[in-house]
């Protein structure tokens, strides 16, 4: 389906031939016709039917490899590109993946997920093609306890990414990953891996961000939001995942090239988030406890000042409050 949308999109004003399309991408003229039919219930508006053609009326943004290939040339993802019209969970589909041997720098990105996980137990709303579902598989030659910096640099990256497309927008990170915009999430990160003692074997990095949604159902509206709702603007999926890859390439080599790498993700992400420091949170771990925040260790993990003295967060949601 993602062919013929491309050779559609590069023929973007005229009519195209069943038969041109069968032959350029070496299936039947019926099979065309049976693409076409499924790419019109996913809601890309394709004009005609065998007798006269096929035309596009609009460019669709679904996040089509073909779509998204051709900026991320050089990086890591470059040719690993898996996308789903309908999957329970990228992250699933990627750990199973890494299981049994994808490379470093595969990608699986879906229009929906029927089965989205977020941290915790928790679920990821992932409505069609309004959003980014898109898990990373990375092989860094790392220690497992150095995991939590790349999942902090995965924020930092799609911080970058969205600010890359609109500048004037204030985002803040909120310990571990959150992304948020006017005090709203709109984007989670969720980090799986796989590792020895001493090293990782692989690492998922899962990142969902709310780009297009108009309304959230009741339980997320009072916590939830979109970068359409914060900007009354509808954005480009296509573009944004793009940017998010090179973003998330530029963050991935610098932390594998660079000795400063640790210090400057620390430091940046400390720059950047409004409530690691001096910020009074809530912390369901451990039976729950309360402090004002303290900025991160050398590992990233967050210190919070409590009655008793200094505590460290493994693993806790943080509330603000
Ligand atoms: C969170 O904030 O709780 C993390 C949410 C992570 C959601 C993404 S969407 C793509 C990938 N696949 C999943 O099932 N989860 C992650």
């Amino acid at each position: 389906m993602g062919r013929i949308v491309r050779l559609l999109t590069s023929n973007a004003t005229v009519v195209v031939s069943g038969t041109k399309i069968a032959d350029e991408i070496g299936i039947s003229r019926s099979e065309v016709w049976r693409l076409v039919q499924q790419l019109r219930k996913l809601g890309v508006e394709i004009a005609g039917h065998p007798a006269t053609g096929y035309q596009l009326r609009t460019i669709p943004d679904l996040i089509l490899p073909e779509m998204i290939e051709p900026p991320l040339r050089g990086t890591i993802f470059s040719g690993n590109i898996h996308h789903y019209y309908k999957i329970g969970s990228t992250n699933t589909a990627a750990m199973e993946a890494a299981s049994e041997g994808a490379p470093e720098g595969s990608v699986f990105l879906a229009e929906q997920q029927t089965a989205g996980r977020g941290r915790g137990s928790h679920d990821w709303h992932s409505a069609q093609s309004v959003g980014i579902y898109c898990s990373i598989v990375l092989r860094p030659p790392l220690p497992p306890g150095e995991s939590l910096l790349l999942s902090l640099a995965a924020g930092l990256a799609v911080r970058a990414a969205v600010q890359e497309l609109c500048p004037s927008l204030e985002l803040d990170l909120k310990w571990p990953n959150d992304l948020l915009v006017a005090g709203k999430k709109f984007c989670g990160i969720l980090t799986e891996m796989n590792a020895e003692v001493t090293r990782v074997r692989y690492i998922v990095v899962g990142i969902g961000i709310n780009v297009n949604q108009a309304s959230f159902p009741p339980d997320l509206a009072e916590t939830a939001t979109s970068l359409r709702l914060a900007t009354e603007t509808e954005w480009s999926r296509v573009e944004l995942c793009a940017a998010l890859l090179k973003s998330v390439d530029r963050e991935y080599r610098a932390l594998l090239e660079n000795r400063d790498a640790h210090d400057s993700i620390l430091k940046r992400f400390q720059q950047r988030s409004s409530s690691v420091r001096g910020r009074a949170v809530q912390i369901e771990e451990n039976g729950g406890f309360e402090g004002v925040t303290e900025g991160l260790d050398s590992c990233g993990f967050l210190q919070v000042r409590t009655s008793e003295g200094l505590r460290i967060v493994l693993s806790g949601t943080v509330k603000l409050k």
